[in-house]
């Protein structure tokens, strides 16, 4: 009953993303893909102060690189830099809901993968040399 839950909200956030397209402009952006299937993702953000202001996300992949890029873009908007630079694996697998499949973890962190090489090349954030392995 709940995994049919998750499953339908992560449908959902496919079909109908949140968030979903570009910024002029913005104070963060970044871009990559996944190597194993060539599914791509970008991610813009605007910074105010030390908040996030706005974000956007643009990609095309499977529904769960989609998905989980549209629910973390929900959790950005709003959040303090700080709160946002702290967003890690955990989150982002808390609020898909279902396990996650070790061949899917890929798709399941790319726009996470995505946000903080954004803010590392923005100098928000150190730079994380752990995020290529996996
Ligand atoms: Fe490409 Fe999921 S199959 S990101």
């Amino acid at each position: 009953m709940a995994m049919d839950y998750f499953r339908e909200y992560i449908l959902d956030h496919y079909r109908n993303p949140r968030n979903y397209g570009k910024l002029d402009q913005p104070d963060v952006h970044a871009e990559d893909s996944n190597p194993l299937c060539g599914d791509q993702l970008g991610m813009d953000l605007i910074v105010e102060g030390d908040h996030v202001k706005e974000v956007r996300f643009q990609g095309r992949g499977c529904a769960i690189s989609q998905a989980s890029a549209s629910m973390l873009s929900e959790m950005i908007e709003g959040k303090t830099v700080e709160e946002v630079v702290a967003l890690g694996k955990d989150d982002v697998l808390d609020v898909l809901g279902i396990p996650i499949s070790p061949a899917r973890t890929k798709c399941a962190f790319l726009s996470l993968r995505v946000l903080h090489r954004g803010l590392a090349m923005a100098g928000l954030e150190q730079p994380d040399n752990e995020e290529e392995e996996e």
